[in-house]
This record gives structure tokens, C-alpha cells and sequence, in this order.
């Protein structure tokens, strides 16, 4: 617990910009730390150096989300992504959802539904308690555990998905990502 204390307050100063380097740092110093569950310990005794690496991480990272401090990410604030980030912030996460549209993102924040599915009255008390909030700045990805990729894909005349929405949402996650965030397309 006291490497995760730590690693809260330096996650903290990467908002300024060094989150990554000291997350790097950080995940040297885990795989001494006994934050590693003790299911883990034979396996990592034979593991190479880059997989005990990542084993810690994610053990890091499910203790944050079995704990529900995992912060959450959704891009794509549609018609599966506001129900999703509603339910993950109902479940007690923080989350922030990322759309381009500002209509959207602006209308989150003012917890004003426009999904059916989603009362504004639900929508309300999850953004009035700081458990919900929308932006249109990728940056948000620096802060977070967790991405949830939501982004249409609708089909093309030959039937093919277009992935170009993946693409493009996928290399702005990209400019701020580190190690350790769990990427999840839906
Ligand atoms: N709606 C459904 O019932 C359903 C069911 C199963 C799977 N899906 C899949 O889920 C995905 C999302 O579907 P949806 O219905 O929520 O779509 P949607 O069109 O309702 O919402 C997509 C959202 O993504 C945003 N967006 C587009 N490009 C973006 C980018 N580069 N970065 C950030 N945000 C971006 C849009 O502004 C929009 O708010 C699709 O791949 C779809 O195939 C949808």
C-alpha cells in the first residue's frame, strides 16, 4: 500500500507534464514492493525482467480497480459510451469521458442527457459529485488507468467497417499514453 500511496502523489505531479518518467521509475521500485499479490511471487521468480515488469503492473492496476481508484476513460461519449461511463461511475470510479463534439462534452458536464437510456437526473448527481466529467482535451489520457474505446464504425458500401474514427481517436490517445493504462475497444 505504501508504493500506491506513493504512486497516487507522483501521478499527481504528472499533471504537470512528468507523469510518464515517474511512472517508468516507479515500476522499477514495484517488483520489490509486497503489493504484488503472493499468487504472483513463484511465477515472477521465473520470469524474465521485462515480464516481471509488466506482471506488477497489472497487478498494480487491478488492486486499483478491484479498490475502484482506477481512473476511468471513455472516448466516444455516444450511445455505448455515456450509459458505460455512467455505469462505471455509478459503480464508484472517477471518470472522465473524451468526445471532439463539444455539444456533447458540454452537455455532459451540465448533466444534460441526450441518450434515451440515461435520465438527467441520473446524469446530475454523478457530475455534481466530481464522479463524471467530459472533455474534448486528449490530455485527460495522461491521468488515466483505464480507456474505454467507444468511437463509431459503421460499415462502408462494401460492407467493411470503417476504422477510421479508431484511427484517428487511437493516435490521440497515443500523444499521451504510458505504461501501465488498460486500452479497451469496445
Ligand atoms: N449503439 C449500439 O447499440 C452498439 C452496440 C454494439 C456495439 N456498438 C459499437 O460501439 C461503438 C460506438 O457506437 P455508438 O452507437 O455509441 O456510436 P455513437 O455515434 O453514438 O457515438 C460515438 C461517439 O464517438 C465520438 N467520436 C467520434 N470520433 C471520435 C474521436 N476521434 N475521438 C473521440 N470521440 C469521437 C462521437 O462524437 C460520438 O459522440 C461502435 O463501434 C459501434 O459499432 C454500438
Amino acid at each position: 500500500m505504501l508504493i500506491l500511496r506513493e504512486l497516487q502523489s507522483r501521478d499527481r505531479e504528472g499533471a504537470g507534464g512528468r507523469g510518464r518518467t515517474s511512472r517508468n521509475r516507479l515500476s522499477t521500485q514495484r517488483v520489490a514492493s509486497d503489493t504484488i499479490p503472493a499468487t504472483h511471487h513463484a511465477k515472477i521468480g521465473a520470469m524474465p525482467e521485462a515480464e516481471v515488469l509488466s506482471t506488477a503492473t497489472a497487478a498494480i492496476l487491478e488492486e486499483k480497480i478491484r479498490s475502484r481508484r482506477a481512473r476511468v476513460g471513455i472516448v466516444g461519449l455516444g450511445y455505448v459510451g455515456l450509459p458505460l461511463a455512467v455505469e462505471f461511475a455509478k459503480a464508484g470510479f472517477t471518470v472522465t469521458g473524451i468526445d471532439i463534439s463539444e455539444e456533447k462534452v458540454r452537455r455532459v458536464n451540465a448533466g444534460d442527457s441526450y441518450v434515451g437510456d440515461i435520465p438527467s437526473s441520473t446524469l446530475v448527481p454523478l457530475v455534481a459529485s466530481g464522479k463524471l466529467r467530459a472533455t474534448t482535451d486528449f490530455s485527460a489520457v495522461l491521468e488515466l488507468d483505464t480507456i474505454n474505446i467507444c468511437v463509431p464504425t459503421p460499415l462502408r458500401k462494401t460492407k467493411d467497417p470503417d476504422m477510421s474514427f479508431i484511427v484517428a481517436s487511437c493516435e490521440e490517445i497515443a500523444r499521451h499514453f504510458h505504461a501501465g493504462t488498460l486500452v479497451i475497444l469496445e
